[in-house]
């Protein structure tokens, strides 16, 4: 596998152990362990990730070609390269996922492992490829979870705290869909409950050909401003079969922006919000969360998890994401599954 050459230099120094740990788990959950003696190298000087795999299906192939950093697969025949296919699920052109620039943008490679990882945690390769999953990011930001999720045909429902986050991804996913010339179908609305406004949703119905849009196969991309310790209000229970998000990072820093809203502490916060994000998963679903761990121990989000009766995942794979971001930002991931 030839490695993306990443935009963001501090994450490519990284990407092909991030890339090697993803395959590992990519194979443990969704291909039956099939990928063997994954390891690093480089050829001619550029970074690739071997692997052994004597029964890898156009199937397989399929899967592994949405790995966040697979920029070419070659099998590997007497010391030559020869092509393999690459036939990415993505259902629409990718300016969807990199258009908006903005301070506290989580980066577009990291946010489709952290997807990739929490889906193949949780389902099998036909599962992941046929579209339809629901996928939560409570603290959605402007969207890169939403729009990586649109990607893979599933549906992307967000939270959001900060309104200007709010506004300016709703008016942009409106002004995509209308520069592609696809057809959909937007609404703004107040969600209520018991009465009282819990806050501003804007929601788009929308499907990648005029095919399935008239047979009402459409897909989902809804985001709610509000805070998200408030989702159980928002949403029904159990309807998520994915939980993902890139939580804040608690550092005051020119790059990342931190909302005036974040009252607590980051540990604190997660304490509140996770055992709300874990009633909203589906038996069977998973949570993954990246996180800063110079804020908040690995242990104590494991126990968070655990406490709200979900299963973390310890295999080998899952415990060497951590990755540097910048010098308060060590960033990590944790997924947990709901038990069925
Ligand atoms: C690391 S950023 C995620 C960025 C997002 N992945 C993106 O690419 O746009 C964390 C986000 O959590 C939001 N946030 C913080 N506290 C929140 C809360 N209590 N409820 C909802 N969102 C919150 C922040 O406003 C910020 O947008």
């Amino acid at each position: 596998m030839l490695i993306s050459p990443s935009a963001n230099r501090v994450y490519a120094r990284t990407a092909a152990r991030m890339t090697a740990n993803e395959t590992a788990v990519f194979s443990a959950g969704a291909l039956d362990g099939r990928i063997e003696d994954l390891r690093e190298a480089e050829l001619g000087g550029v970074p690739y990730l071997l692997f052994r795999s004597d029964t890898l299906t156009p199937r397989d192939l399929r899967l592994l070609a949405n790995l966040s950093s697979l920029y070419a697969l070659f099998k590997v025949r007497e010391g030559m390269l020869e092509p393999l296919p690459v036939d990415r699920l993505d259902r629409y052109d990718d300016d969807l996922v990199s258009i908006l620039k903005y301070a506290g943008k989580t980066n577009e490679q990291f946010t489709k492992l952290l997807l990739n990882v929490t889906a193949a945690s949780a389902f099998g390769a036909d599962r992941l490829l046929a579209g339809g999953l629901k996928v939560l990011d409570p603290m959605c930001g402007r969207g890169t979870t939403l729009n990586q999720a649109a990607m893979y045909g599933f549906d992307g429902y967000g939270v959001e705290v900060d309104k200007r986050d709010f506004e300016t991804y709703g008016a942009f996913i409106q002004r995509w869909l209308k520069d592609k010339r696809l057809k959909h179908k937007a609404l703004t609305t107040r969600v209520k409950r018991e009465g009282r406004g819990v806050g501003q949703r804007t929601r788009v119905e929308f499907a990648a050909d005029r095919e399935r849009y008239r047979a009402g196969d459409l897909q989902v991309l809804e985001i709610v401003n509000a805070d998200t310790v408030r989702s159980g209000e928002v949403f029904k229970k159990q309807s998520f079969d994915l939980v993902v998000t890139d939580a804040p990072y608690g550092v005051k820093h020119a790059a990342v922006k931190e909302t005036r809203a974040l009252t607590r502490s980051p540990t604190e916060l997660l304490e509140t919000a996770v055992p709300v994000w874990a009633g909203l998963l589906r038996p069977g679903g998973a949570m993954g969360l990246s996180w800063n761990t110079v804020t908040t121990g690995r242990d104590d989000l494991a126990a968070i998890l655990a406490g709200a009766g979900l299963e973390v995942q310890e295999a080998e794979p899952y415990r060497h994401f951590e990755h540097r971001v910048d010098q308060a930002i060590t960033r990590d991931l944790i997924v947990a599954r709901k038990p069925r």
